[in-house]
């Protein structure tokens, strides 16, 4: 048994947000069907491609344990096979750009009318308001969120993160929205509308500099650097380079290599503490008690000169071997990993956080597998559908159509060309 085993997905989902949603529902055991367009299916099938002719790695690394059915939704013929799907299913979950339900016919009241338990959730930009009608990429919701102005250091451009936290972000927000009615419909026995917003979804994660924004009314943030460093503050919360969110300075250094290695860093937190720790780790026992040095507050304007003295002594150590050596005193530090040392570690792989997987067209790849560790629910990564790979199987076995309605909903085209050729 999976933890949502006999919950049936109508994923209307594309690109990265809606898809992580969809994906971590599947890997949780509901029976995920992705709608396709025929012929064309979802756009990032065919982006970043690495291997030619082969679904792309941004595709297949989303789509995992899904189902793939080809359905164009604006043919005759496929609305009445959309409109089956809809009453067969638990949950639609969509991520098309403001409207596009609604113009395809399948709109909150539409819906509602065909079955009254649906669960409609949505990815969009922005919430209700002036930007509603906006299309949104990750790098948008992240400036519009509130990250990117946050991000960076004092004297550079404000910057955008690696992490995708407005399109995998939000998807996790929209996945735990779709669960929490579910949860209700069983008292209810209602559907209901969920939306997840990009915006609120990166505003969510960037909430500790809103609270910033709001200390700054009653006086400058002595845990940022700049306070140290005597820089007066402006209006908004300013970007902060690498120190730490919560209080405790904290810095990237150089580690031993850093010459050749871009990622030969550690990040070291001199927590309060430990700060004796710190002290004898790094050679300067005397900074223990001395005054200006003993006390939190008097540190303030002397981090530059300490993490300047702790980095001298990173730099004579691996990221690892300060690790090693800093773990036991309870010092936090944490290496710098570059994504090649992360998909050869033994660790993540034995936990199935980093998982192999065999693809038809592509062969071998590997993938991040469900970071969300359910002891009565364990977790097999599959490979990603090929485009109608299950049209066939979903008409019959979940829709219930016979061997005529099969030929001759083929026989429109509106669930593709190969399916036809199939039927016939
Ligand atoms: N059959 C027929 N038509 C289909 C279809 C199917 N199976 N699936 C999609 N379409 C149509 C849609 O109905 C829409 O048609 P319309 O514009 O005539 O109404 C069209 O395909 C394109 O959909 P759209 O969502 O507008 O795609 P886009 O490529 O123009 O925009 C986004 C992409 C991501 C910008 C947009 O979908 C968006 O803003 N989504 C919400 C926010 C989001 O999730 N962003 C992050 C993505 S990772």
């Amino acid at each position: 048994m999976k933890a949502l085993e006999g919950v049936k997905i109508l994923d209307f989902t594309h690109v990265q947000s809606g898809p992580t949603c969809t994906q971590l529902l599947a890997w949780f055991g509901a029976d995920v069907i992705k709608v396709e367009r025929p012929g064309v299916g979802d756009a990032t099938r065919k982006q970043l491609q690495d291997v030619p002719d082969a679904d792309s790695l941004y595709f297949t690394m989303l789509n995992h344990n899904k189902r793939s059915i080809e359905l164009n939704s604006k043919d005759e013929t496929g609305k009445e096979v959309l409109t089956r799907l809809v009453q067969e299913c638990d949950v639609l979950v969509e991520n098309f750009a403001p409207g596009a339900l609604d113009r395809m016919g399948f709109g909150w009241d539409a819906i509602q009318k065909i079955n009254p338990r649906m669960i409609m959730a949505s990815v969009k930009g922005f919430g209700p308001g002036k930007y509603e009608d906006c299309k949104v990429y990750e790098n948008v919701a992240q400036c519009a969120g509130g990250s990117a102005s946050t991000t960076g250091f004092l004297d550079g451009p404000p910057l955008v993160t690696g992490a995708q936290i407005g399109d995998s972000g939000t998807g996790l927000h929209l996945a735990l929205g779709i669960v929490t009615a579910l949860f209700q419909r069983e008292t209810t026995g209602k559907g209901q509308k969920v939306l997840a917003a990009m915006q609120d979804g990166v505003l969510n994660l960037a909430r500790v500099k809103l609270r910033d924004q709001q200390r700054l009314d009653h006086g400058p943030l002595k845990e940022y650097s700049q306070f140290g460093e005597g820089i007066p503050f402006g209006e908004a919360t300013p970007r902060a380079g690498n120190d730490s969110g919560g209080g405790q300075p904290g810095r990237i250094l150089k580690c031993k290599g850093w010459e050749t290695d871009p990622n030969a860093y550690t990040y070291f937190i001199t927590q309060a503490a430990v700060w004796k720790n710190v002290c004898d780790v790094i050679g300067r026992p005397e900074w223990k008690d001395a005054e200006g040095y003993a006390t939190p507050p008097d540190r303030l304007d002397k981090l530059n000169e300490i993490f300047d003295a702790v980095e001298q002594w990173t730099m004579t150590k691996t990221k690892f071997e300060v690790m090693d050596i800093c773990n036991p005193l309870n010092i936090p530090v944490g290496p710098i990993l570059s994504m090649k040392e992360i998909a050869e570690d033994d660790g993540l792989r034995a936990t199935g956080t980093i998982v192999e997987c065999d693809h038809p067209e592509r062969g071998r790849y590997i993938s991040v597998g469900c970071p969300i560790k359910l002891s009565d629910s364990p977790v097999e990564v599959e490979r990603s559908p090929l485009l109608g790979e299950h049209t066939e199987e979903i008409l019959r076995s979940v829709l219930g159509y016979s061997d005529e309605d099969v030929a001759r909903i083929a026989e429109t085209g509106a669930v593709g060309e190969v399916r036809k050729e199939a039927a016939e």
